[in-house]
């Protein structure tokens, strides 16, 4: 079999290219090839050598698919180290995105230059690992450890200019990036430039009270992950230790993190993420429409969200109003989310008011003539949605997509109000729109494969995580949601209080509990739900009775001041006696017997509650897979990536 890397000597200079589509992450093919090379290297005339990769990327990573197989030699960590002990100077060309293993790889180099599009970064903290080739030892030595803090427990790629203001770039090259690296390295040799190893530097200046600072900050954070606390360690021992003894450090605290159960369930969910994005039995070349523009029916809540989704990615929107005042106010809140982006850092202001120049605002459905895409998100009532559909299909041309932002209602029934079921699909964003990553996009019956191809690809371009569902009422999340939602009912008139159900979920690891869930999207809106039922629908009152009450008494949720807790104008919760009386009373008229509910049963039932639900929805194919529910519930419901979703969490509990 033939190496992905090869040697050869272009006049003096000495090219190493690593070709191993598609992220040329270091498998053991490849660990061999740049060790063979880089040996062929020593002995023969060149005066330097250039690391250089194909394809769209430089070394993106080690090879993820062999974590948790025996390692085979060479290892990274001694590969790296005689790459960097190389008696000819040796110079990396970055292009793509440069990532763990793969900038750890660049550091090993003595000079690295880089495209001016290019992105380095240690994204192992979101696979529950630390960089385990040095790059918690080389980055603080090049770049200090505040530098070396932020990127790694962040895991955030930075652009080659920002790499390059703070020392682990040397050079932007633009043009040919190959062609441009190796008149670098012959000017270097030229020069007399010095072999320069990382190793060898010394830390710069640091306080070392920063330590303590981040392992407080990173505890809040990262909520009981344990890779960004030995990340924090790592760099500390790079900045007391020798360089030898520090890569100890790193090796031992590496290999805790390889062989934890969290980074197992986070390396699941980067598979289930790539998985989820592929649909079963859908050709790879099916044909897709192209999408330049789109429109939005209804600038609410979602309307707002989902049209700064589309122009955050350079495709313009027009949203469409029921009146002028409306319009007014959804653009509103459209320029106040904006706003809000560049207080956070995420945009410049030039960037906002470029996005935001892209969505303009119509009370006329004609304005949607030539889009080719619309996303309606007006309010859940199915009638209305069918209105909106039936109009939609007058308005739109042949072939433009029509979609529904609904949370519960059928879509097929939805599709039937037009004339055009096949173009129709469910695109099911979460609030609020323009953050959150997850979309579930749902497959009527009807619903054409290029419609569906053309919805996944267009989720990916507005850096969505897309997961197909089924049809049924509350696709794959809000399904689960309601088991998990009557459970918890249950405990609180078992004995729990709505603190203790909210305390013992969230030091699991859920981003919220339950009950303050329910109180942040308001309890009304269950209680309507449920009016449009009979009481054989609506089930057992043991599950609705106390919220029932609650929204009688005027308690809606953080909207009116209290719900399930009391709200103080910073929408803080306290316990509040008033509800804990309801409990007990209603516990008493449904013949509930009180008793002690313990953390673990509470854990124990709700997680087992989504669990169940889980199983039914593989088995009736409204998901794929049980991968996607993980997805789902990580991305769309703060269910802790650490434990790996609800069904590998269950999976892995037997
Ligand atoms: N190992 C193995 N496979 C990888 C991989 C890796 N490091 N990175 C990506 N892939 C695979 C994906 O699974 C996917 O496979 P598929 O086509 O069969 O689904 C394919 O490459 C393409 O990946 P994406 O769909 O994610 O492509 P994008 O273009 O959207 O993104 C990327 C490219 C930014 C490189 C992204 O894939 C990514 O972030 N990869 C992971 C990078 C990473 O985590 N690196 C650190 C690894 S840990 C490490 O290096 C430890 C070291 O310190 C010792
Ligand atoms: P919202 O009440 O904030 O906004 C609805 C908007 O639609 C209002 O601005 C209203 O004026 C407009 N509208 C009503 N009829 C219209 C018509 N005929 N033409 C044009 N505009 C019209 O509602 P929200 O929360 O944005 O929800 C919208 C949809 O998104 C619903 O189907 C909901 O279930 C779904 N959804 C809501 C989520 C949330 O957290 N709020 C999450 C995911 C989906």
């Amino acid at each position: 079999m033939s190496s992905p890397v090869s040697y050869q000597l272009e006049d003096t200079i000495g090219v190493i290219s690593i070709d191993s589509p598609p992220v040329n992450a270091l498998s053991h093919a490849v660990r061999q090839g740049l060790l063979d090379a880089i040996n062929a290297a020593q002995n023969d005339a060149s005066e330097a050598v250039v690391i250089v990769c194909a394809g769209r990327t430089f070394i993106a990573g080690a090879d993820i698919t062999e974590f948790g197989k025996p390692l085979k030699d060479p290892w990274l960590p001694d590969l790296l180290n005689t790459i960097e002990a190389s008696a000819k100077l040796v110079v990396a060309a970055l292009h793509g995105t440069a990532l763990g293993g793969g900038f750890e790889t660049a550091l090993a180099a003595h000079y690295r230059c880089a495209a001016p599009g290019a992105k380095i970064g240690f994204p192992e903290v979101h696979l529950g690992l630390l960089p385990g080739a040095g790059g918690t030892q080389r980055t603080p030595r090049l770049a200090g450890v505040q530098a070396a803090l932020d990127l790694i427990t962040s895991g955030t790629p930075i652009a080659a200019g920002e790499a390059q203001e703070i020392g682990l770039i040397d050079k932007i090259i633009d043009g040919d990036l190959r062609a441009g690296a190796i008149a670098w390295a012959r000017e270097l040799v030229a020069s007399g430039a010095k072999i320069r190893r990382s190793s060898e530097q010394d830390v710069p200046e640091f306080d070392h009270a920063i330590f303590d600072v981040y392992r407080s900050k990173l505890a809040r954070r990262a909520r009981g992950q344990v890779a960004p606390d030995h990340i924090v360690a790592c760099i500390e021992a790079a900045a007391t230790m020798t360089f030898e003894d520090g890569m100890a450090k790193e090796r031992e605290l590496f290999m805790a993190c390889m062989d934890s159960s969290q980074s197992a369930a986070m390396r699941h969910l980067f598979f289930a993420e790539r998985l989820a994005a592929k649909v079963d039995g859908l050709a790879k070349d099916t044909p897709q429409r192209p999408i330049k523009s789109i429109g939005i029916i209804g600038g609410g809540t979602m309307g707002g969200g989902i049209a700064m989704s589309f122009a955050n990615a350079g495709i313009p929107v027009t949203m469409i109003e029921i009146s002028e005042e409306a319009l007014e106010r959804g653009l509103a809140i459209v320029d106040k989310n904006y706003a809000g982006s560049v207080k956070r850092g995420k945009l410049t202001q030039e960037q906002a008011a470029k996005c935001r120049a892209l969505i303009v605002g119509s009370v006329d459905y004609a304005s949607l003539a030539d889009v080719d895409l619309v996303i309606e998100a007006v309010f859940e009532d199915p009638e209305l949605k069918k209105k909106i559909f039936a109009k939609l299909d007058k308005a739109c041309k042949a072939g433009a997509i029509l979609a529904t932002n609904t949370s519960y209602q059928d879509v097929d029934a939805i599709a039937a109000a037009t004339g055009r079921p096949e173009d129709v699909i469910g695109m099911h964003f979460f609030s609020p729109a323009h953050i959150m990553k997850l979309l579930e996009v749902v497959r009527g019956k009807k619903t054409a494969d290029d419609v569906l191809a053309t919805v996944m690809a267009l989720a990916k371009k507005i850096r969505k995580v897309p997961v197909v569902s089924g049809v049924c009422y509350g696709f794959i999340g809000n399904r689960m949601l309601s088991p998990y939602g009557k459970t918890a009912q249950l405990l609180l008139l078992e004995g729990a209080s709505p603190q203790q159900v909210d305390n013992a979920m969230e030091a699991w690891g859920m981003a919220m509990g339950p009950l303050r869930v329910f109180d942040l999207a308001g309890l009304d809106i269950g209680y309507k739900a449920r009016e449009a039922l009979s009481d054989d629908e609506k089930g057992d009152p043991k599950s609705y009775r106390v919220p029932d009450l609650l929204v009688e008494m005027g308690r809606l949720g953080q909207k009116s001041g209290a719900g399930f807790y009391h709200y103080d104008d910073a929408r803080k919760p306290t316990p509040d006696s008033a509800v804990q009386e309801i409990i007990d009373q209603v516990a008493s008229e449904l013949g509930v017997d009180r008793r002690t509910v313990t953390d673990e049963e509470i854990v124990a039932r709700l997680i087992g509650a989504l669990i169940d639900e889980g199983k039914k929805i593989v088995a009736e194919g409204i998901a794929q897979r049980s991968g996607d529910i993980d997805v789902v519930y990580v991305y769309g419901y703060g269910f802790p990536a650490a434990r790996g979703g609800p069904m590998f969490y269950g999976a892995n509990r037997g």
